[in-house]
């Protein structure tokens, strides 16, 4: 097998375009944290002088079933091709370079929305020429991520379709863009672009082609829309501002990345890069308020697409908490048109990928969400309310409660290895795997600060500064994370992180083993005997990501020749029969398009990643839901390349002839008759 050619010059795998509009150039700028937490060899030490914190250990206190399951089997080598397991009986894609979303032999595909397509009643046909905030509020949003689809009806024939709408690419949206002198009309079309799409969508029994309908629940939540804000940090200082004293009603969510289904039919949602939206933190006259915006990436003074010129609210100079109303986890109840988002404080404020929850046997409920960022850190909460059962407004309304009362935690990861063996390379320490234990660290639980010189409401508004100073982990980029339904066990993407190594950054860790890591890996832990609310852990390295030819990459111990080449894994989703789905972000690092990816996490083929789809050149695949037969993903940015603009498109997906390219939900289909089991949601 040959290695894949390399892409090379650029820091950032992504096209200069997305690292621009997307996170704010957040790869260019110097990383936030410059905290001094604990080195590994510092760990390393106190774990071996308390001995018993070993990986094995903390496995041995698992429950006899999941302790069962969670040693990795190594695959056996096996003579021909082994049977695919359940759920990945397809032909693997070949990685491409093609304009064009490309699925397996046997299964079709079809278009289920587009940026710029109606939601609501009266939304103008999309124009690109003639786009307004108005119109834009009526229709999808630009460069859709999270995707969820709600069952709205018994046969599975009818769901409600809920997107994140990331951010905004206006070279790619307005003709002739001026970016130093955007429109007004051309901001108020950003504003209504951000934020999330409801919409009701239904398909015939025979196809996975879902299309949007009319509905009461259609609804766009833009810049525009009001928030409550609800938990500990609700009406504090922190949050005031003076077109809202009470600090509990905020307008707009925005960068919302990822997210997750609560199991009482809601949507979690996470403000991720909103640092790149404020302007002028360079001027405002604290040392300690520029330090704190520093912290979160926000320097400097105008910004790229220049809202503070349209609205003083993004001027820190003008509204200097309007930043601190940003990068909490939303939740939208669907179900409920007339229904108020929240945001909520008690998960704390940082870059949310996402958050998704998992509820415990006595009722309570834990969510993990990971800070997208290089060197960012894991968090766990777990609430003291219990969930309601049902699925009426009452439930739904206790429910939405749950994540404002508990603890929050982050996340500590030590590995067992000796540190001479973690040596940069991704080669294997002697143990044969990058695994250990790791803790949960307390840092508030309602009004109570568990951080020395922080209190509760510092400890959630400036959550990253509590982190640092309990010595949490620096991970390469925790992008989602989430349970898996039946073992329990968690599933993290640590997407990439080229400045590990560098001069001044922290170096290899066992859960973070390469130098200059460009193509990122899977973390797999569990919590110990298998209880959500255990505060220590054992973990491991599902998957070293990169090039199957290269020696620094790890398939959880399968034959690396009988694999998908994979780079920067962004969003997971589990399958019926279990098996892990993984989307990538930057699969540009192996020269190939992005994708979705189906692994087995059990017996022999546990490891066996196989890709799926890709997506078109210069796209991202995001939201993945997958069923046996059906299969929906968002496609985001396509035709994010370097030189293209909305007058030089270099995709016409999915329109094709000269068409610019269109952010989109795709659905994906074997032919065929679709009961329940067979779709994803
Ligand atoms: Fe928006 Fe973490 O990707
Ligand atoms: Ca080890
Ligand atoms: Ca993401």
């Amino acid at each position: 097998m040959k290695l894949l050619p390399l892409l090379t010059g650029h820091s950032s795998s992504r096209a200069a375009v997305t690292c621009t509009y997307r996170c704010g150039d957040a790869c260019f700028h110097e990383v936030p944290n410059t905290s001094a937490n604990p080195t590994f060899a510092d760990v390393l030490t106190e774990v071996s002088r308390r001995g018993a914190l070993k990986a094995g250990a903390v496995v041995a206190l698992a429950t006899g079933g999941l302790a069962a399951t969670t040693a990795p089997a190594l695959a056996e080598p096996e003579q021909g091709k082994p049977k695919p397991p359940p759920g990945l009986d397809f032909e693997r894609v070949e990685p491409n370079t093609l304009d064009a979303v490309v699925v397996p032999d046997g299964y079709e595909q079809g278009i289920v929305i587009r940026w710029g397509d109606p939601v609501l009643p009266g939304a103008p046909a999309w124009d690109i020429t003639r786009q307004t905030g108005d119109a834009q509020a009526k229709q999808f949003g630009y460069n859709c991520d999270f995707a969820a689809l709600l069952p709205f009806d018994h046969a599975g024939l009818a769901a409600l379709l809920v997107t994140n709408h990331e951010y905004t690419t206006e070279t790619h949206m307005f003709p002739g863009y001026d970016e130093n002198n955007p429109t007004e009309e051309q901001v108020k079309v950003a504003w209504a672009a951000h934020g999330l799409t409801v919409v009701l969508v239904t398909r015939s029994p025979w196809s996975g082609q879902y299309r949007p309908k009319p509905s009461r629940f259609n609804r766009r939540i833009t810049l525009h829309t009001p928030f409550q804000v609800t938990g500990p940090a609700a009406g504090s200082d922190l949050l005031k501002t003076s077109a809202d004293p009470t600090g509990t009603v905020v307008l707009g969510t925005m960068n919302n990345c990822a997210g997750g289904v609560t199991p009482w039919g809601t949507i979690l949602s996470g403000e991720e890069n909103v640092n790149q939206y404020f302007a002028n933190a360079d001027l405002v006259a604290d040392e300690q308020t520029r330090k704190r915006l520093a912290r979160y990436g926000i320097k400097g003074t105008g910004t790229v697409r220049k809202w503070e010129r349209f609205d003083s609210r993004f001027d820190l100079t003008k509204q200097v908490n309007e930043a601190n109303r940003f990068g909490w986890v939303i939740e939208l109840d669907p179900h409920d048109p007339e229904s108020t988002p929240v945001k909520h404080t008690h998960l704390g404020r940082f870059k949310h990928e996402c958050a998704n929850i998992r509820i415990v046997a006595d009722g309570r409920v834990v969510a993990y969400s990971g800070d997208d960022e290089r060197f960012e850190y894991i968090y766990k909460f777990v609430s003291n309310g219990k969930v309601k059962k049902g699925d009426s407004t009452h439930a739904r309304r206790h429910n939405m409660t749950l994540l404002d009362d508990g603890t929050l935690y982050v996340g500590r990861f030590t590995g067992d290895s000796p540190a001479a063996e973690i040596d940069g390379t991704g080669k294997l320490p002697s143990d044969g795997e990058f695994d250990g234990s790791g803790e949960w660290i307390p840092l508030a639980a309602g009004n109570r600060s568990f951080v020395d010189g922080m209190t509760a409401e510092e400890v959630y508004v400036f959550t990253r500064e509590a982190a640092d100073k309990v010595g949490a982990t620096k991970m390469d980029r925790p992008e989602d994370i989430q349970a898996h339904p039946k073992t329990g066990r968690i599933y993290c993407a640590l997407s990439n992180n080229v400045e590990r190594g560098n001069p001044g950054k922290e170096g290899a860790t066992e859960p973070n083993p390469r130098l200059n890591n460009k193509h990122g890996q899977v973390l797999e832990f569990e919590e110990a005997g298998g209880d959500a609310l255990a505060l220590k852990f054992s973990w491991r390295l599902f998957l070293v990501c990169g090039d199957p030819a290269a020696p620094d990459t790890y398939f959880a111990g399968f034959p690396k020749d009988q694999v998908s080449p994979i780079s920067s894994p962004d969003n997971v989703a589990f399958d019926r029969h279990g098996n892990l789905w993984i989307s990538t972000d930057s699969a540009g690092a192996l020269g190939i398009n992005d994708g979705l990816y189906g692994v087995p996490l059990d017996g022999k083929q546990r490891g066996n990643l196989k890709l799926f789809l890709t997506v078109p050149k210069g796209a991202e695949t995001c939201g993945p839901i997958v069923g046996d037969k059906v299969v929906t993903v968002c496609v985001q940015h396509p035709g994010e390349l370097d030189g293209a603009s909305a007058d030089n498109p270099v995709s016409h997906w999915p329109d094709g002839g000269a068409s610019v390219p269109r952010p989109s939900v795709v659905a994906v289909w074997k032919p065929g008759r679709h009961g329940l089991s067979d779709i994803g949601g």
